[in-house]
């Protein structure tokens, strides 16, 4: 007669109610659960960025978006391809309703490329497919982005951030070349594609 037990807590649960002790058993097993989850997430999401490349653009570096036209880095006779001292590329570029100047740039195959860009009226975004580049271009700073190019071809690059009514009009292209058709570039020299 157990469930007469004059003591409560000694007689014996009614059927489908679970004991104290296994129900703090299962929520110590769920909780290992979810701290490994975790722990899986961000793995990911530090070697992803490590082996990747693939990390969110933290470029925190200011400019006037009212002057960039007369002079200093994103003035038109500084915008395009550049070529570093060690052989790198840096792409520098603007982006405006409803367009990207240069909106043609070339670069080399498996070389480091960086891309620097910022915006003159409202936000844009700068994307290439298949590759890490993906980042919004925000007036007021300047978007860093570097990657390297493993395959040769023409990269469309959408605005990929809704800026007003050409916003769907508003394409470029990165034209990825063989090394032996990139010419060297002199130091002040800038090039782009945009006549071709
Ligand atoms: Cu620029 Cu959308």
């Amino acid at each position: 007669m157990a469930d007469t037990h004059p003591d409560p807590l000694q007689r014996p649960l009614p059927d489908a109610i679970v004991p104290a002790e296994v129900v703090a058993r299962t929520e110590k097993r769920w909780l290992g659960v979810m701290v490994a989850m975790l722990i899986v997430m961000m793995a990911v999401v530090v070697l992803t960025g490590m082996t990747h490349a693939i990390s969110p653009p933290s470029n925190v570096e200011t400019i006037d978006p009212t002057t960039l036209h007369l002079g200093g880095e994103f003035a038109e006779s500084n915008l395009g391809t550049a070529q570093e001292r060690d052989g790198s590329l840096t792409v520098r570029l603007i982006a405006g309703q409803f367009g990207f100047a240069p909106d043609c740039t070339k670069v080399a195959v498996d070389t480091p490329v960086k891309f620097r860009l910022t915006s003159t009226d409202v936000i844009h975004g700068f994307l290439l497919p298949s590759t890490n580049v993906n980042t919004m271009v925000v007036p007021g700073f300047v978007a860093e982005v570097r990657t390297r190019f493993t395959r040769p071809g023409i990269y469309r690059m959408p605005c990929n951030e809704f800026c007003g009514a050409g916003h769907h009009g508003m394409w470029a292209r990165v034209s990825v070349v063989p090394k032996d058709q990139f010419q060297s570039l002199a130091p002040t020299e800038r090039s782009s594609c945009v006549q071709q």
